[in-house]
C-alpha cells in the first residue's frame, strides 16, 4: 500500500471513528438517528420515510420482506428503526446518520438472506429498506439494462421478455429474489453453464459508499468494482443500481420434470448423472432433487429423484441427447415441453402449466416456512454405493431434502479470480442442502437444524476439501462467523466463500471501509492494524 494511502487512512480512523454505543444508550442512539434523518430530511427535497416500533407500520413494513420464519419469532431482535428508501439520496442520508450515530446498519432487497443477515442483529440496528427503488430500464438496441437494488428477478425477466422473446438475463430461478443481493453473492440459475453466473454479466454498478457518496464503475475504481461481483457487496456499500448485459436465448425452449424413486433405478440414474451432468453441451441443464417419501408399501420409505432440465433448443433435439448421454434416464418425447423463455420462468418458479407470466411480478408478503440451507461442492462423480450410504442416512433423517445442481459449461474457462466470485473449473455440481419446516418453536427448531447438520457432517467424503467450499447465496451461519471484523475468525468462512479470493477482498475493504461501517456476522473483515 501507498504510504500517502496509509495517511489518509489513519485521518479516517481518527476523525471518523463512529462513536461507539452501548446497549442502555441505545433508546438515545435511536433518538440520535431519527433527528439525524430529520436533519437530513430537511437538507433535501423529499423527507425520507422511516418507521419506529411506536409507528403502527412498523411490524409490517419490518416484515414484508421476511423470507425465513426462523427470524420473524417474538424472540427474534428487533431493529430500532426501518427506513424505506424511496430516492437515491435517502440512502445517503441514512448510510452517513447510521455511521455518526454509531448504530449497525442491515441492508435489505429482496429479503431472501437464508440467515436473515439483512434484517437481523444482535446488537442494536437499523434497516435500510431497497425494496421501493426498483426502477428496471431495458435496452434491447444495446443489450444492456439497469435496474435498482429493489428490482426482483421476475419482474427483470418479465420487462425483458416484454422487449424481446430472445433476451434473458442468467440469474436465479426464484423471482422473488432481489436484484441488491442475488447478484452481488453470484446469482446461480438455469442458464449458467452456457452463460455463468450473474454477477459475470455486470458492466457497471451505482453504489452509496462509507462516507455516502454515490460511486459508480469509474469513480469507485478497478478493485471495488472487481469486489462487487460476488464478494458480497454488503461488505462494502449499498448497491443502488446494477447495469447488466443481456444474453440470446433460442424462440423455443425444451423443459421436463420427471421423478424416479430408488424402485424405478434412482440410483443407477443419479449415478450418470453425475458422471455426466458437467460435461453435457452448454445448453443443457438439468438439476435432481432428492428427497425422502413414502415407499409402495404401507410405513416403508424411499428416495424419489425429481430431475427439472431445461435445454436450449427443440424437443426432439433434447431427447436424442438425453438417450445418447444419460440412457439409464429414459426421457420420453412426451415429457419434454416447447416454449419461450419467459414461459420456461415461470415453470422453473414451479407453476402450472398456463399460469400467466404477470404471476412473475408478485411480492410474496410474509415468510410462510422455516428454512436452513448449506452449500456444498462436488468434484468427483459418487459410485453407486456412495448413493446407496446417502440413500440410508437421508431416510434415517427423513426430513432433509437435497438439491444437486449441475456445473460445467462455460464456468470451466472462467478464471478463480476474474471477479471475486471463486467457484469455476473443476465442479461436477453444487449441492443445496434444504430443509423446511412448519412445526413452530425452539425444539423443533433445533430438531431441524441438527437433522440438516448431521447430512452435512455425512457427506464430508464425497465433497471439496481444503477448502470445504460455499456458496456466498446459500448463507450459512455454521461454516464461521466473526465478531467485530475479526480477521482471523473472519478468514475460517471467507476462505470458504472466497477461496484464494479472499485476501484481495480484505485489501479491497480496508480501502474503501476502513472503519469496518459496513459490517455483518460474515462480512469481509478489514487488515489487522499491525499487517497496514
Ligand atoms: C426461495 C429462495 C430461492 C433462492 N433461489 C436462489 C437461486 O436460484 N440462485 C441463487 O443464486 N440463490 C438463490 N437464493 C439465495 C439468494 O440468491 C440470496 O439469498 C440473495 O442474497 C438474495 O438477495 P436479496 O436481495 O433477495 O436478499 P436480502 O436478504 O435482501 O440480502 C441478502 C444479502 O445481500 C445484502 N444486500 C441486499 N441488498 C443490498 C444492497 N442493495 N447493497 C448491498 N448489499 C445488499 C444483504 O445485506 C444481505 O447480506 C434463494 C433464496 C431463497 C429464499
Ligand atoms: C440536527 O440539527 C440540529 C440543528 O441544526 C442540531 O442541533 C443537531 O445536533 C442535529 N442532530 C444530529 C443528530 O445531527
Ligand atoms: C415511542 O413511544 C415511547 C412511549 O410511548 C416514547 O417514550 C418514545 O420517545 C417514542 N419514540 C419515538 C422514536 O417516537
Ligand atoms: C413514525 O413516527 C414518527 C414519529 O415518531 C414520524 O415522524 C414518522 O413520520 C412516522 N412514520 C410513518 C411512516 O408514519
Ligand atoms: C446504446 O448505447 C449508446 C452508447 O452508450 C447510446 O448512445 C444509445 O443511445 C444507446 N441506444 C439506445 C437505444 O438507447
Ligand atoms: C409489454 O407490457 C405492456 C404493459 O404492461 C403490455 O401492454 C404489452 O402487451 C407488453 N408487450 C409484450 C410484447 O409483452
Ligand atoms: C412423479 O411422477 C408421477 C408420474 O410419473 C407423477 O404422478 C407425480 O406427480 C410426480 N411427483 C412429483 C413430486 O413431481
Ligand atoms: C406417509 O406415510 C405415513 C404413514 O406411514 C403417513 O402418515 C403420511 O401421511 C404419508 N405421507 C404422504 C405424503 O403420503
Ligand atoms: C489472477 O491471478 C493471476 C495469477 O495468479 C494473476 O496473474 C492475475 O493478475 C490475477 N487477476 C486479477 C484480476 O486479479
Ligand atoms: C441437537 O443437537 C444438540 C447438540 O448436538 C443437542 O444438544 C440437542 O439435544 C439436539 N436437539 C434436538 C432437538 O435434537
Amino acid at each position: 500500500m501507498k504510504d500517502s494511502t496509509i495517511a489518509l487512512l489513519s485521518l479516517f480512523l481518527i476523525f471518523f471513528f463512529p462513536v461507539s454505543w452501548t446497549t442502555s444508550a441505545s433508546t438515545s442512539v435511536q433518538d440520535n438517528f431519527i433527528q439525524c434523518l430529520n436533519n437530513a430530511s430537511n437538507a433535501q427535497p423529499f423527507c425520507i420515510e422511516f418507521h419506529t416500533p411506536n409507528n403502527s407500520s412498523f411490524a409490517t413494513v419490518l416484515q414484508s420482506y421476511k423470507r425465513n420464519r426462523r427470524f420473524d419469532t417474538p424472540t427474534t431482535p428487533k431493529p430500532a428503526v426501518v427506513v424505506t428508501a424511496a430516492h437515491e439520496s435517502d440512502v445517503q442520508g441514512t448510510v452517513v446518520c447510521a455511521k455518526k450515530v454509531g448504530i449497525e446498519l442491515r441492508i435489505r432487497s429482496g429479503g431472501h438472506d437464508y440467515e436473515g443477515v439483512s434484517y437481523v442483529s444482535q446488537v442494536p440496528f437499523v434497516i435500510l429498506d431497497m425494496s421501493n427503488l426498483r426502477s428496471i430500464e431495458i435496452d434491447i438496441e444495446n443489450g444492456t439494462a439497469w435496474f435498482q437494488a429493489g428490482a426482483i428477478l421476475g419482474e427483470i425477466y418479465y420487462a425483458i421478455a416484454n422487449k424481446s422473446k430472445n433476451h434473458a438475463f442468467p440469474a436465479g430461478v426464484c423471482p422473488g429474489l432481489g436484484a441488491g443481493g442475488h447478484i452481488s453473492g453470484g446469482g446461480y440459475g438455469n442458464l449458467l453453464r452456457k452463460y455463468g453466473v450473474a454477477t459475470d454479466h455486470v458492466i457497471d454498478a451505482q453504489i452509496v459508499d462509507a462516507k455516502g457518496q454515490i460511486l459508480n464503475r469509474k469513480t469507485m475504481g478497478h478493485d471495488l468494482f472487481w469486489a462487487l461481483r460476488g464478494g458480497g457487496a454488503s461488505s462494502f456499500g449499498v448497491i443502488l443500481s446494477w447495469k447488466v448485459k443481456l444474453v440470446r436465448v433460442p424462440d423455443t425452449v425444451t423443459v421436463f420434470k420427471v421423478n424416479r424413486t430408488l424402485e424405478q433405478g434412482a440410483t443407477d440414474i443419479v449415478a450418470q448423472w453425475t458422471q455426466v451432468v458437467d460435461k453435457l453441451p452448454n445448453e443443457m441443464f438439468m438439476r435432481v432433487w432428492l428427497k425422502t417419501v413414502n415407499g409402495s408399501h404401507a410405513g416403508e420409505k424411499t428416495i424419489q429423484a425429481l430431475f427439472v432440465g431445461m435445454f436450449l433448443g427443440g424437443a426432439k433435439e433434447l431427447v436424442e441427447l438425453m438417450n445418447n448421454r444419460l440412457p439409464k434416464f429414459g426421457l420420453q418425447q412426451s415429457d419434454a415441453i416447447e416454449m419461450s423463455w419467459i414461459e420456461s420462468v415461470v415453470f422453473w418458479a414451479d407453476k402450472p402449466l398456463g399460469t400467466p407470466i404477470e404471476v412473475l411480478l408478485e411480492r410474496a408478503t410474509k415468510p410462510a416456512i422455516f428454512l436452513k440451507r448449506k452449500s456444498d461442492f462436488v468434484k468427483e462423480p459418487i459410485s453407486n454405493a456412495g448413493l446407496e450410504a446417502i440413500w440410508k442416512t437421508m431416510i434415517e433423517l427423513e426430513d432433509v431434502a437435497m438439491l444437486w445442481n449441475p456445473y460445467g459449461g462455460v464456468m470451466n474457462k472462467i478464471s478463480e479470480n476474474k471477479t471475486a466470485y471463486p467457484h469455476r473449473a473443476g465442479n461436477i455440481f453444487k449441492i443445496q442442502y434444504a430443509t423446511n419446516w412448519m412445526d413452530e418453536g425452539i425444539e423443533a427448531r433445533n430438531l431441524y437444524l441438527n437433522k440438516t447438520r448431521k447430512l452435512f457432517e455425512f457427506m464430508t467424503p464425497y465433497v471439496s476439501k481444503n477448502p470445504r467450499e460455499a456458496f456466498l447465496n446459500y448463507r450459512d451461519l455454521d461454516i464461521g462467523t466473526s465478531s467485530n471484523g475479526d480477521y482471523e475468525e473472519a478468514k475460517v468462512y471467507g476462505i470458504k466463500y472466497f477461496k484464494g479470493n479472499f485476501d484481495e477482498l480484505v485489501r479491497v475493504k480496508t480501502n474503501v471501509d476502513p472503519d469496518n461501517f459496513f459490517r455483518n456476522e460474515q462480512s469481509i473483515p478489514t487488515l489487522p492494524s499491525c499487517k497496514l
